[in-house]
């Protein structure tokens, strides 16, 4: 075929190809598809015809089909726009975009369950830095330089002279708060906390703690027990029994270990509680008198309870969560399975 022959040619098929478009039904689109773009269609039919042509006629020739397939892709995916567009329009019932919800990480939730029950018996909420000195985490909680109890925490130092670190527990908060403070007064504090701990399933390097403090006039252990009864039967329902065990630190004396009856196994023994029957989740005591020195409280009278537990402990109890990794790693799936509730 010669030059001319063929340009007529497309300007006939892009003359028709456009009427047919245009009258075309969402239900013939594709069959104006197939005919004019396909494999089989006019368009790479025109290409079969170039090897024939002069050599100066197909530069020009190969470009106008070039064009002609550029014109008919465009009305193809114009109109095919055009179509979805009036087809959502038409119909109310076509499927929207689903938004997706956040959801609360489960540490979230217990530590807001938390504060909701320490707001409602008066407790106000505080936070202290992550990053300590020696002196808030250890010295004034009664730990002064060299103190062997300074080994019950393995602590990440932040400098050589080991005087910054990253705190290993909420009890700094303590010092913080009383240092700006008269009692009477009653706080929690929530945060994160950094143990040298290797991570496993039950241990983490970085976890959290709650806090508790209540300083004035005559508090008494009989205090700090009622509060925790009533804080583990909210957390745990009204069946759990709390079992308090003489213990050690150095910054609260009478101290205390306090356990609830295994919620797995309701105290009979098995493989969560080790056998015992029994949960052991945080350390208390009434604070001891050397740590309001140290905050320069000299008043008379004045006492106080502390307790502190850990957030992932009551987390994988309350939501049966057998390793603490996955707190940390953030999988959607984890977090997603408590819902939005
Ligand atoms: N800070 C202690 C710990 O992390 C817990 C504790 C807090 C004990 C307050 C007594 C009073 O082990």
């Amino acid at each position: 075929m010669e030059a001319e022959k063929i340009l007529a040619e497309i300007t006939d098929i892009e003359t028709r190809a456009r009427r047919e478009i245009a009258a075309a039904s969402p239900a013939e689109l594709e069959a104006w598809r197939v005919a004019y773009l396909g494999r089989k269609g006019k368009v790479l039919a025109l290409t079969s015809f170039l090897p024939s042509l002069a050599p100066a006629d197909k530069p020009e020739i190969g470009r106008r089909v070039n064009q002609l397939k550029q014109t008919l892709t465009a009305l193809y995916e114009e109109k095919t726009r055009h179509t979805e567009q009036s087809r959502r329009k038409e119909n109310l019932s076509f499927p929207g975009k689903r938004p997706t919800p956040g959801y609360l990480h489960p540490l979230t939730r217990v530590t807001r369950e938390l504060v909701e029950i320490f707001s409602a018996l008066g407790f106000g909420v505080h936070t202290g830095p992550d990053v300590e000195t020696d002196y808030y985490n250890f010295e004034a909680l009664n730990m002064p330089e060299d103190h062997p109890a300074k080994d019950m925490w393995d602590t990440f130092y932040l400098d050589y002279g080991q005087k910054v670190l990253l705190r290993t527990h909420t009890s700094p908060v303590q010092i913080r708060f009383m240092k700006k403070n008269q009692p009477p007064f009653r706080i929690v504090a929530v945060g994160r906390c950094f143990r040298r701990d290797a991570l496993d399933a039950r241990h983490s390097p970085v976890f959290h703690q709650m806090e508790g403090l209540m300083v004035g006039q005559d508090i008494q252990f009989a205090h700090l027990k009622g509060v925790l009864v009533h804080c583990m039967h909210r957390l745990f329902g009204k069946d759990v029994k709390v079992k308090f065990n003489p213990a050690y630190f150095p910054f609260t004396e009478p101290s205390a270990e306090v356990s609830i009856s295994c919620i797995i196994c309701g105290g009979k023994g098995c493989a969560t509680c080790g056998q015992a029957g029994w949960l052991e989740i945080l350390g208390a005591g009434m604070v001891h008198p050397q740590v309001f020195r140290n905050v320069g409280y000299d008043a008379d009278g004045i006492t106080g309870f502390a307790f502190g537990m850990g957030i992932e402990r009551i987390a994988m109890l309350k939501y049966g969560i057998h390793d603490i990794r996955y707190f940390l790693q953030n999988d959607i799936r984890f977090i997603e399975q408590l819902g939005n509730g």
